[in-house]
């Protein structure tokens, strides 16, 4: 099986673990890290709104505990009428494990439909640079 094909594959399985029955909402999230390695994430909700998570977010913290440094690949699975595309913290959140090549991947239940990279998702975007103040 291929790089992508595993990802989306790993990511449906993601979603089926996915705890949200506020939204009624799933998402899966899988990536590749620099170490080779693959981690998955689901959204889980909370019936205190703001204390959900994404499947991102899920998915970069596994990378980050099991000592993976940088984002590869990474696909995100929705379901929705819309190809899904990451929330603006999601895409602060992949910014910050990402480099120039990372590719970003969305999907819908047929597989991957869109690839970008995250200078075209958040553009002008406040990174490590943007904190240097010499
Ligand atoms: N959600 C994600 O998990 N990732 C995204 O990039 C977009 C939104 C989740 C959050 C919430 O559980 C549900 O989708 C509806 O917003």
């Amino acid at each position: 099986m291929n790089k992508s094909a595993k990802l989306f594959k790993l990511a449906q399985q993601a979603s089926l673990n996915a705890y949200a029955p506020y939204s009624q909402f799933a998402v899966g999230a899988s990536l590749i890290a620099d170490n080779g390695n693959y981690y998955i994430g689901c959204n889980v909700e909370n019936v205190s709104y703001p204390c959900g998570s994404c499947a991102e977010q899920g998915a970069i913290s596994a990378m980050i505990a099991d000592g993976g440094k940088k984002i590869v690949e990474i696909l995100i699975l929705g379901y929705g009428k819309e190809l899904i595309t990451p929330c603006g913290a999601c895409r602060q959140r992949i910014l910050e494990f990402s480099d120039s090549q990372t590719l970003i991947h969305l999907a819908d239940k047929e597989g991957i439909k869109k690839t970008f990279k995250i200078n075209e998702l958040l553009p002008y975007n406040f990174n490590t640079e943007s904190l240097n103040n010499d």
